[in-house]
């Protein structure tokens, strides 16, 4: 049986994200219904959400129509579990008041269901005395939070908390409330690697690239629900993932030792953008103009850390993953890729400068394997990274416990 979703979208400029919301619950197999509040309808079309939705969208305590088909009691107590977001200040304090003033505030009223509320508002209006307030009470009632998150707000020059929480991470919750959470990864220990590095070529200068370490940081995400995980991250501005044991390292060669520390581990993602050389020799000091000519950069070759994994003698992971950033021939490259540096799976994506992929939200991967390449359509990191979970967990399952990768060995093994 379907487990349905109630969704109440309120009024805030966040309305329009919950959108990939409902496509995202459908795609996990949830049914959801969307009731809007008049103020959401400024924002976003109840059509939008009719069609993502596939069922009517109800804003309308008073239509006849709904009230004789589907009313606010049956609205509330046919859903498993309601959700609103974004959740306004104003719906907040609706709801801690007990209103019912409108379609969503009695179908909060009249629930019997648990119920997830998403804040999304500037941030003086999350910390205003009043919200603060509604807040407890809401938490004092049972109601469960998502967010807000912290940062940039629509409004220009406003930054704080107050942020919408990701359509993933709503996601996640409704499955963890709903008992339906899953963790293809649980209780496999897996190592990711994320970001670029920097290699010094004096105290104040380095070379370094434009890797973001959002894919990588996703993944890690993604497989904590379950897996122990560590990252190992070179230097980023995105924050570490919750419930992931993260490593800061800035050179490749600190990554490596932090990788070989890590060990041993059933998987290794390597989706850093490792520098491939560095320069021969870091200047004690830093390096001056002399009027002469620019000196000359010399460099020399990193270790590979993908390798070194994939070719381990006694502690290889049953599945090595690498990541293929390529601007042309993509698929062909991350074959020839797969096979020069002994991995089993290779998330190939192109990184020319027109996809945008680097530094940006979404990705198009090609999952290359040894007798498989398979395309995704493009999608959002975060997604991208929850299915490449649930593809490595279907891939040790298949595997079954205690057998390893082709040519390798069993951690631990001599
Ligand atoms: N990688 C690594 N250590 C390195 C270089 C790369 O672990 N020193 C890993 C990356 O994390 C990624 C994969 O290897 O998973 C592919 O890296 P890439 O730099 O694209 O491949 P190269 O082998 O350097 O090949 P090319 O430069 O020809 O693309």
């Amino acid at each position: 049986m379907k487990k349905r979703i109630l969704l109440i979208v309120g009024g805030g400029i966040a309305a329009y994200k919950c959108l990939e919301l409902v496509r995202r619950a459908r795609d996990r197999g949830f049914d959801v219904r969307c009731v809007m509040t008049t103020a959401a309808t400024e924002f976003v079309t109840p059509l939008s959400f009719a069609s993502l939705s596939g069922e009517p969208v109800h804003t309308d305590l008073f239509s006849l129509d709904e009230e004789t088909e589907i009313g606010h009691i049956r609205l509330s107590r046919e859903a498993d579990l309601v959700v609103v977001a974004p959740a306004t200040a104003d719906l907040l304090a609706k709801l801690a008041g007990g209103l019912a003033d409108s379609l969503a505030g009695a179908v909060l009223l009249a629930t019997d269901k648990p119920v997830l509320v998403a804040p999304a508002m500037n941030p003086r209006m999350w910390s205003h005395p009043a919200t603060r307030r509604n807040a407890a009470q809401l938490r004092a009632d049972g109601i469960a939070f998502v967010g807000p998150n912290s940062g940039e707000m629509a409004e220009q020059n406003e930054a704080g908390e107050g942020r919408m929480a990701e359509p993933h991470e709503i996601l996640a919750r409704i499955e963890e409330m709903l008992g339906v959470a899953t963790k293809p990864l649980a209780g496999h220990r897996m190592i990711v690697t994320s970001g670029p590095t920097h290699e010094p070529i004096d105290p104040v200068r380095y070379l370094a690239n434009r890797s973001s370490g959002k894919q990588g940081h996703a993944i890690a995400a993604a497989a904590a629900a379950g897996a122990d995980v560590t990252l190992v991250s070179g230097p980023v501005s995105i924050p570490d993932p919750a419930g992931v044991s993260t490593v800061h390292v800035e050179t490749a060669r600190q990554m490596l030792a932090a990788v070989e520390e890590a060990l041993p581990a059933e998987i290794a993602i390597c989706a850093a953008a490792v520098a491939d050389w560095r320069p021969t020799s870091e200047g004690g000091q830093k390096m001056k103009k002399d009027g002469g000519a620019a000196p000359g950069l010399e460099l020399v070759e990193n270790p590979d850390i993908l390798r070194t994994l994939a070719q381990h003698h006694t502690l290889r992971p049953r599945l090595v993953v690498g990541f293929a950033a390529e601007t042309e021939k993509v698929v062909a490259h991350a074959q020839a890729k797969l096979a020069r540096k002994g991995c089993d799976l290779i998330v190939a994506n192109d990184v020319s400068h027109e996809s945008g992929v680097m530094g940006g939200d979404r990705n198009t991967i090609h999952l290359v394997g040894s007798e498989s390449v398979e395309s995704w359509d493009e999608m959002d990191k975060h997604e991208v990274a929850e299915r490449l979970v649930a593809r490595l967990g279907n891939m040790l399952g298949g595997k079954g416990s205690g057998t390893t990768a082709p040519g390798s060995t069993a951690p631990g093994a001599s």
